[in-house]
């Protein structure tokens, strides 16, 4: 794409030397590489959005103040995580999870105050990717924005999956409906787990006697699903139709209006709170202290292997601030709401995950639905044990809501850039609401979740958040190392790292080297590539933290950005070489877009007049 034709179309008629053609070359491969830096200001962004108005003669409504902003964060973060994986990072960590739920509330609220900042600097909807097109520059923005899909929408795919799971065993456990097996899942699991159970039968086995196999009693479903599913030729036909039926409800709702989408967030918010509170008031009462002796039974290493799903729990938070055009005072209450809702739900999970702890032992806690299966312990809670299970699917459906609201809103940002094509910037002109993205939103959230697993995208979605959250945080940095950068109405406050974060380095190495000797040695042993792997994101992160380390050092940053990436980098080191290959795989199809579609038609590359890399 890039080479002698356009040198020589600048230059034509005539002749160029051959050295001339290499310093012309090399001059427009610069040019053109600078290209993908170039930045928007915040007066760009700001005037942009009001011409964009004006000419489209209509914006999004301002409806959101404080209360609605934290409600919608507590909406987000309060879901699937709280009521199911925590279940297991309990049953590896033991009642020592309290300190993961801690570590990670630090690391959420470091990068909160980056996302407060931005968000008061620059208050419209694009939230991290809009922040990056300040602080980095194109391709950044689109990289993030890309990265942003894997939270919204691919999160949402294992929250409608996972809500699906909820409601049918509610059905189930109150009325005794039984929606069929092969309506409830997705194709592949069904699949494996037929597979695996149809062995244990030719084996000899019965479904009796498999019930009682711990290991394999949860694929009997799966089996029944395979084996009664309709069959189209010779394909079974297994998909989750519940999963899909509440996409389509609250992708309507969110169609439908902010003031709407609001209301309902705030109902469904207040009644999972209260049941929060009941489980933690009353479930306090059933306490056995014994059961936290020990209370770190797997050390250090059983708690940090709950890293994925306790940050799923937190994951939300930054949703609020894509509302950034519908608040009725941005600068103010995006920062306010971001704090309260990270706040509230830390003293929330800290308490539960201490109750349910303390009512059984943590080994039972290997389940998908921990909270009703504590209270479904004793006999005279058991009532409080179906109450939860609504309250689940209550929550889960909240969460569902305000990833559903954030997509659309994100890729609005981003067609107004000329990244994306003009339909994602379209706002319905009764509803005032971004229209068009929001029903594509929908789409790709409903098929998907009609037959994918869920396990597969979890830690996917969190390395996604988290690589956002590494971004912004070192967007605070990089607008605080640029002399005249504009800073928001809300600053973060600045703590000299100089000698904090150098210390931490050296006494991090220190720490493996005294305690686990073993572990730093296999970082630097190679003896096969399988098992080898999964330290390549760890190493990754060693040399992040040495860069860090003499970086704040020498510069003085500022300590709140550099903890917030350096502790949401380590989160991302520990979810595995195959999360990682496959989030560079959706990158590099990310990236691939971007040279083919956006690269060229984004609209501060038009305004500057510059040319498209090649072009
Ligand atoms: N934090 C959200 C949940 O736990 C994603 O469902």
């Amino acid at each position: 794409m890039v080479g002698p034709k356009t040198v020589k179309n600048e230059f034509s008629p005539g002749f160029v030397s051959f050295k001339q053609f290499l310093s012309l070359a090399f001059n427009q491969q610069c040019m053109q590489f600078k290209d993908l830096f170039r930045k928007k200001t915040v007066e760009q962004i700001i005037r942009q959005g009001v011409t964009d108005s004006e000419r489209d003669q209509h914006t999004l409504s301002r409806h959101l103040g404080v209360r609605d902003l934290t409600a919608f964060g507590i909406a987000a973060i309060v879901g699937a995580g709280i009521f199911s994986t925590i279940g297991k990072a309990s049953a590896m960590g033991g009642p020592a999870v309290v300190f993961l739920f801690i570590f990670t509330a630090l690391a959420c609220a470091f990068a909160a105050f980056a996302y407060a900042e931005f968000a008061s600097l620059v208050p419209v909807s694009g939230s991290a990717y809009t922040y990056s097109y300040v602080a980095f520059g194109e391709l950044f923005a689109w990289i993030i924005g890309w990265a942003l899909i894997m939270e919204y929408a691919i999160g949402n795919i294992t929250v409608a999956i996972s809500w699906s799971d909820y409601f049918t065993s509610l059905l189930n456990s109150v009325n005794g409906w039984h929606v069929p097996d092969w309506m409830t899942m997705d194709y592949f699991s069904a699949k494996s787990g037929f597979m695996e159970v149809n062995k244990l039968l030719i084996g000899g086995e019965t479904l009796e006697t498999i019930q009682l196999m711990p290991d394999f009693v949860n694929m009997i479903p799966q089996y029944l699903a395979w084996q009664t599913a309709p069959l189209i030729g010779s394909f079974h036909f297994i998909v989750d139709i519940p999963a899909i039926m509440i996409i389509i409800l609250i992708t309507a709702l969110v169609y439908r209006g902010m003031k709407e989408t609001r209301n309902a967030s705030n109902i469904l918010v207040l009644i999972k709170i209260v049941v929060v509170l009941v489980v933690i008031v009353v479930g306090a009462f059933y306490i056995n202290l014994d059961n936290w002796d020990p209370f770190v039974p797997n050390g250090v290493g059983g708690v940090l292997g709950g890293i994925s799903a306790v940050f799923f729990a937190y994951i939300g938070f930054d949703a609020i601030s894509t509302t950034a055009e519908e608040c009725k005072d941005p600068q103010r209450d995006l920062p306010r709401g971001i704090f309260y809702s990270i706040i509230i739900c830390t003293v929330l999970y800290v308490a539960i995950a201490l109750v349910i702890t303390g009512m059984v032992n943590y080994k039972e806690l290997n389940v998908g639905d921990p909270l009703s299966f504590v209270f479904s312990k004793f006999n005279s809670l058991k009532w409080l044990s179906s109450v939860i299970a609504v309250s689940a699917v209550v929550a889960t459906a909240s969460v569902l809501l305000v990833f559903q609201m954030g997509q659309p809103r994100i890729w609005l940002a981003m067609s107004r850039d000329g990244l994306l094509p003009k339909a994602f910037s379209r706002i319905h002109p009764k509803f005032k609401t971004p229209s068009f993205a929001t029903i594509v939103t929908g789409i790709m959230v409903a098929v998907p979740a009609l037959f994918l697993d869920m396990n597969i995208v979890t830690d996917l979605v969190s390395l996604g958040t988290l690589f956002a959250f590494v971004l912004v945080c070192g967007g605070v940095l990089k607008l605080e190392s640029t002399p005249g950068a504009p800073r928001g109405t809300f600053r973060t406050p600045y703590i000299n790292s100089q000698f904090i974060v150098p210390l931490l380095f050296i006494g991090g190495g220190i720490g493996m080297y005294e305690y686990y000797p073993d572990v730093l040695n296999s970082y630097f042993t190679f003896s096969d590539w399988e098992s080898y792997r999964d330290n390549i994101p760890v190493l990754i992160f060693f040399v992040v933290f040495a860069y860090f380390a003499v970086q704040a050092f020498l510069k003085k940053m500022s300590l709140i950005p550099v903890l917030g990436l350096l502790s949401c980098f380590y989160m991302m080191s520990q979810l595995g070489w195959h999360t990682w290959l496959w989030f560079t795989v959706w990158m590099a199809i990310g990236l691939v877009i971007y040279f083919l579609y956006g690269q060229s038609r984004s609209r501060l590359g038009k305004e500057e007049g510059q040319q498209p890399l090649g072009g």
